[in-house]
């Protein structure tokens, strides 16, 4: 999707229907937005509790199974480039709570210092949480934040991951250390350079969203 978009923008063969698309982006947000907002929706599929009840159509009474309002998700964004993949998580989810993570990775070490800790003392047995990250490259900075969210109660089960582009090393080291966790990524990308970026990748997301 982020990469499609100035594509088709560009695109004087774009069809009505790259149209329509590209202008719910433009309504909507940026791509990374739309991108997680799709995301963000898939990951919820069949983790979300429901409660039953009734409604009254206007012919008669109806017995409905819906998401229960009640139970929040909590959605994890690891700054600054998760902030711009979890803009929309409120609008596909009936409730959420947002627990900052601050991470910045060394650009010549590559490894991930934490500056921002707004996670609760304690997850509940039952809490659903999504951690946002549009990049895993070496995996440093999504293992060091799951291990802070594991430290606060949560299990494998109840975690998902949701990224833009993904790259193998951090999925090894996310099976080998996280076995059972769920990754919801836009992309698989074939490798990371000797500098930490994605390749092909989107560059630095960060920048990218905030400059
Ligand atoms: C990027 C990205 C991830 C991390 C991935 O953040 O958003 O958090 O690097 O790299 P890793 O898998 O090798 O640890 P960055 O440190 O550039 O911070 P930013 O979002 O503030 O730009």
């Amino acid at each position: 999707l982020v990469r499609t978009v100035p594509f088709l923008l560009w695109n004087p063969e774009s069809s009505t229907l790259h149209f329509f698309f590209i202008l719910n982006i433009v309504l909507a947000g940026s791509a990374m937005a739309e991108l997680g907002r799709l995301l963000i929706y898939e990951a919820s599929r069949d983790c979300l509790p429901t409660v039953s009840g009734e409604i009254q159509s206007p012919m008669g009474v109806a017995s409905v199974e819906f998401v229960d309002p009640r139970e929040p998700v909590a959605i994890v964004p690891i700054l600054r480039a998760g902030l711009a993949l979890a803009e929309h998580a409120a609008s596909v989810l009936p409730a959420t709570k947002i627990y900052h993570l601050g991470f910045s990775r060394n650009e010549e070490t590559l490894q991930p210092s934490i500056y921002l800790n707004k996670l609760p003392d304690k997850f509940s047995e039952d809490a659903r949480v999504f951690v946002v990250d549009p990049m895993l490259a070496t995996g440093g900075t999504i293992l060091a934040a799951l291990n802070l969210i594991k430290e606060c109660g949560a299990e494998n089960k109840q975690i998902k991951v949701v990224c833009a582009v993904a790259a193998p090393p951090a999925l090894q080291k996310l099976s080998e250390q996280f076995p059972g966790l769920h990754v919801y990524a836009g992309i698989i990308d074939p490798t990371v350079n000797d500098k930490g970026f994605i390749i092909p990748g989107l560059g630095d997301a960060g920048d990218r969203s905030f400059g």
